[in-house]
């Protein structure tokens, strides 16, 4: 049955599923690296496609921009449509001088600036990790192609553009980027009881005011696009 964000059917969506934040990259993802992708979403522009993927049943989907968007999103596809396996694949800024633009950064664990736990009433702070072994596949297909990659924490900040550098206060406690929305998806999937993994390539250097241009990010894209499909189908 539709949602009011989805218009698939159970059984649209394959239990392992890529988010880009923007659902044209979706549609990118699904023509370029997906086998007979059929579209089961467009309500609102939020593109979604399942396909295979080395014979693999994978789907890709758009989530917007920001933790209520992705919460949304993901919180439909794992209680509706029984996904159980959510990759996200975005950009992220660095936030240390370790973390080089276009190396792959792989968030172990997100922490952030936003409400988003409150919902659960919990007596202290939640703590929102990457499923183990997720980040572990992703983690050996990284190091097998030779792609550079980093491991760590990361910032999903509820504010892109802000008049005090808070990042640095992060910083301070070794985050290594900051992003948008991947608290907010593990919560979602530590909630339900489902994996989730949040992968960047580092489009821009909070740190030294760097960005990548539009070709190189094309590049590093397909090499965190070939680490989290391959993590897809293990
Ligand atoms: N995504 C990519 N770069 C970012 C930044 N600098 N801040 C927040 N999200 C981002």
């Amino acid at each position: 049955m539709a949602t009011p964000h989805n218009a698939a059917n159970m059984g649209d969506i394959a239990e392992t599923i890529l988010l880009p934040g923007d659902p044209l990259r979706a549609k990118v993802i699904a023509e370029t690296f997906l086998e007979n992708s059929v579209q089961f979403n467009t309500v609102r522009n939020m593109f979604g496609y399942t396909g295979t993927y080395k014979g693999k049943k994978v789907s890709v989907m758009g989530t917007g921009m920001g933790m209520p968007s992705i919460g949304i999103y993901s919180h439909e596809l794992i209680h509706f449509y029984g996904v159980k396996n959510l990759i996200r694949v975005g950009s992220c800024g660095a936030t240390q001088e370790n973390a080089k633009l276009g190396t792959i950064l792989m968030a172990q664990g997100a922490c952030t600036d936003s409400n988003y736990a409150h919902q659960y009433q919990l007596p202290g702070i939640f703590s929102a990790i990457a499923d183990f072994t997720l980040l572990k596949t992703a983690q050996e297909m990284a190091e097998a192609e030779g792609y550079p990659y980093i491991v760590g924490n990361i910032l999903s900040s509820d504010v892109f553009y802000t008049e005090t550098p808070e990042w640095k206060q992060w910083a301070k406690m070794g985050v290594l980027g900051i992003e948008m929305e991947s608290y907010a998806l593990y919560c979602e999937a530590a909630r339900a009881g489902v994996r989730a993994l949040g992968i960047f390539t580092v489009s821009d250097s909070i740190v030294t005011g760097e960005a990548t241009t539009a070709e190189e990010r094309q590049n590093k894209f397909t090499n965190m696009m070939k680490v989290a499909l391959e993590t897809a189908i293990r």
